[in-house]
């Protein structure tokens, strides 16, 4: 028998590529799945229209977010920062003020997101971040500090949630679970790759590892060399058993 608490989960930003990795991920564990997305993204999930539930719409309209949470034990949200209307913390704030009471909860973010102020960035990263930033600010399409503004909400709220920051991404076969370290600047992160649909697999676990409520994990792919290098310093929960 099954001790998996997760039996409906949704997914809030389903037709992007994380969100489609996680969809998948989620299917796989025999969850019951409702994805919202755009009502112009709908047609990015047709592989999987016959076995989830779409609710079609903007990911920061409340109304959306509420029906699409209804008696969900988990919520995976992809948090980006589009747009210059609060995109992101509209998503963020709609989500932890509508999920069921006890609901697991994580979030994607990048490493660019410090939760103490602990983390130790490279020249390299902060440059790298100041000039994303500069040109979204320029093309008027993207708000990184809205971004940082949801996962404050986030951190400051008492739901059960987990932040999960990604490292920079590839495509490329699972690797299995990424490993994962407290602070950007721990040796175990330093070659800064991991393989998005393993980002999408940590979402998923995180839903039931307690250990990682109210942590904002930063993760990198496990056959990475930083983590091969110091395997013995990264985190990383064992998955469940599967679903019987
Ligand atoms: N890309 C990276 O290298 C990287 C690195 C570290 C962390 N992350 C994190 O990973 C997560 C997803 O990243 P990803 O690269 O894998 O992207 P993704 O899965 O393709 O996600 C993009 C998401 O943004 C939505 N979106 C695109 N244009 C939009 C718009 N104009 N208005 C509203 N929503 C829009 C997409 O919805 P539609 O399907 O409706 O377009 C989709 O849900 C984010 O939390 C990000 O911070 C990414």
């Amino acid at each position: 028998m099954s001790t998996d608490p997760m039996r409906k989960v949704c997914i809030v930003g389903a037709s992007g590529k994380l969100g489609q990795y996680m969809v998948q991920h989620a299917l796989d564990r025999g969850y019951e799945v409702v994805g919202v997305c755009r009502e112009r993204s709908v047609g990015k999930l047709a592989a999987f229209a016959d076995r989830i539930t779409i609710v079609p719409g903007p990911t920061n309209d409340r109304e959306v977010i509420g029906k699409a949470v209804a008696g969900c034990d988990g919520v995976l949200t992809v948090l980006v920062p589009w747009g210059l209307r609060q995109y992101s913390s509209g998503t963020a704030q709609a989500v932890l003020d509508h999920a069921d009471p006890d609901a697991r909860m994580a979030f994607s973010c990048g490493w660019h997101i410090t939760r103490d102020g602990k983390d130790q960035y490279s020249w390299r990263f902060k440059a790298g971040v100041r000039i994303v930033a500069w040109l979204a600010r320029l093309v008027r399409v993207v708000d990184i500090d809205d971004q940082v503004e949801a996962c404050r909400r986030i951190f400051a709220s008492d739901r059960r949630w987990t932040v999960v920051r990604g490292s920079d991404l590839e495509e490329g076969e699972s690797q299995g679970l990424p490993v994962w370290s407290r602070h950007v600047g721990d040796p175990v992160l330093a070659s800064n790759l991991t393989r998005r649909v393993d980002f999408a697999l940590f979402m998923v676990q995180a839903l039931t590892d307690d250990t990682l409520i109210h942590e904002a994990p930063a993760i990198v792919g496990r056959l990475s060399p930083s983590a091969l290098a110091h395997a013995d310093h990264g985190r990383s929960p064992d998955p469940p058993a599967p679903a019987t």
